[in-house]
């Protein structure tokens, strides 16, 4: 039987927009509700929700919530893709090893909200792109795989930001692909 993918995103979305001309997305989540990801979603014809923390009364009602969404839509892989919230504990222990995250940098170098712009001004010749299993931490989990970026001696931040968007855009759906058993 196919597996139903959950993508998850929290601003822009080119990385879901990637995975949806490639796979079938069950659901677009985003926690902002001005979210471009969730107009791509509608052009793009993928069913997408929306709340945010601040309706709750906490983080884990919040997650109570999302827990819920992705079970009556039998989810079987979550694809964090730029989400930015930590995952937490009620959330985490519904879905720990049926969810994975793309960040733009080669874990374990450089986790965080900022991968990109804090390889650059740490000077790096070469970054890249990781994918990985969520956990409790802040971009820890198991890596899936990773590729290397290099740093062009002719590069901005900007096209260096584009390079690394680019690595991802290849990336993401060759590990889901594996991860559906379809490569
Ligand atoms: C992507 O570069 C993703 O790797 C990054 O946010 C961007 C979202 O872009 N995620 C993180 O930094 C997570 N730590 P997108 O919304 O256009 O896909």
């Amino acid at each position: 039987m196919t597996k139903k993918i959950a993508v998850f995103a929290s601003g822009n979305g080119s990385n879901f927009q990637v995975l949806a001309k490639q796979f079938p997305i069950a659901l677009l989540f985003s926690d902002k509700k001005s979210a471009y990801a969730l107009e791509r979603a509608e052009k793009l014809g993928v069913p997408s929700y929306s709340f945010e923390l601040r309706d709750f009364a906490d983080k884990g009602a919040y997650e109570q919530a999302l827990v819920e969404l992705l079970d009556q839509h039998q989810i079987d892989l979550v694809c964090l893709a730029g989400y930015m919230k930590i995952v937490g504990p009620t959330l985490l222990s519904a879905y720990e090893g049926r969810m994975i995250n793309i960040h733009p940098a080669y874990l374990p170098e450089f986790p965080g909200a900022h991968g990109i712009e804090d390889a650059w001004h740490a000077g790096v010749v070469q970054s890249g792109v990781t994918v990985h299993w969520v956990d409790s931490g802040v971009d820890t989990g198991q890596i899936i795989k990773q590729v290397r970026v290099q740093r062009l001696p002719e590069d901005t931040l900007e096209t260096f930001e584009a390079r690394i968007h680019q690595a991802e855009y290849e990336l993401y759906p060759q590990v889901v692909r594996e991860l559906l058993g379809e490569d």
